[in-house]
């Protein structure tokens, strides 16, 4: 049996194919606000499994799935065997033989990668620990409908170099973006993923001369799920990194700025940016539906 096309991080595709994805979502906006159908997908379905809370990710998927002609089901692993210990792999194989694509959303990225070598369908990573690829669709097609390519650009990653911030690594070098990572000492991206991307990707210990003329910035939360415990501690370390009118002065002057959300408004970002009439942060949120539809085309076929 062939191996299915997987989607775990952002190297599972290469550039034009990235840019398609983004082409195919915003072709799929316009159906979707024209009430046109493209419900390719009749008896298709998408099995979810959440180890880890989601507004966005669920509903996308799921109202994607509908919009698609299929349907999805959500599957809390807690709720599952997986929850009572039964292995990943004779998990995959079971669930895979009864759906045409899985969703994963959990902690360790060994397990979304263990579950796709037993898979004989597609599988999507909703998020690990360390890569969040699906939301790097969204914030880069809301990059493309507002500004056009990316390649050339200068991007700024600002607070925890987290899972966010590990997609903006591989984005950077598909998309051919420079990316400067503004972040406090102790929360660095993976250095082996860093140095493999130096040519792109450089860390910044101090946010104002990070921020100087960039293009784009973006920031998440200091304290990502499954790191509740340490959120005061990374308050301390990260205010400095703080998303503020004052910082987006020192970008380029048509700079726009992205947050992935849930957002914490007054820590990694002012509430006054979050509700600017001229944020695209909510335009990114509603992409992530129109991207992960392309993705699912793109998988399915
Ligand atoms: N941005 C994002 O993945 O949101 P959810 O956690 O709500 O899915
Ligand atoms: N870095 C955050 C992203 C949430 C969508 C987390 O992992 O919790």
């Amino acid at each position: 049996m062939a191996q299915p096309r997987h989607f775990l991080t952002l190297d599972d595709i290469n550039a034009d194919e990235f840019r398609s994805i983004i082409a195919r979502a915003t072709e799929l906006k316009r159906l979707q606000r024209e009430g046109i159908s493209h419900a390719r997908y009749p008896g298709k379905v998408l099995a979810m499994i959440f180890a880890k809370a989601s507004t966005r990710t669920r509903v996308s998927f799921e109202a994607g799935m509908t919009q698609l002609g299929g349907s999805a089901m959500f599957l809390s692993a807690a709720d599952t065997q997986l929850g009572r210990g039964e292995p990943v792999e004779d998990t995959a194989r079971v669930i895979s033989s009864m759906v045409d694509a899985v969703m994963i959303r959990t902690f360790e990225h060994s397990t979304v990668e263990r579950f796709a070598r037993m898979s004989s369908v597609p599988v999507i990573n909703g998020l690990t620990n360390d890569f969040h690829p699906c939301q790097l669709l969204a914030d880069m097609q809301t990059w493309f409908e507002h500004r056009g390519d990316i390649a050339g650009r200068r991007v700024c990653w600002l607070g925890d170099g987290n899972n966010m911030c590990q997609s903006y690594i591989n984005a950077a070098r598909l998309l051919d973006f420079e990316l400067v990572i503004a972040c406090p000492e102790g929360y660095e991206p993976d250095a082996d993923l860093v140095a493999k991307n130096a040519e792109r990707v450089r860390i910044e210990h101090d946010a104002d001369a990070a921020v100087e003329g960039v293009d784009l910035l973006v920031t998440d939360v200091w304290a990502s799920m499954g790191q509740e415990e340490e959120q005061k501690i990374r308050e301390a370390a990260m205010a400095p990194f703080q998303l503020s009118r004052g910082l987006l002065a020192r970008a380029a002057k048509d700079a726009l700025y992205l947050h992935c959300l849930p957002a914490h408004r007054g820590e990694e970002i002012t509430a006054e940016l979050m509700d600017a009439p001229d944020s695209v942060i909510w335009d990114e949120a509603e992409n992530r539906l129109h991207a992960q539809k392309a993705l699912l085309e793109f998988l399915l076929g």
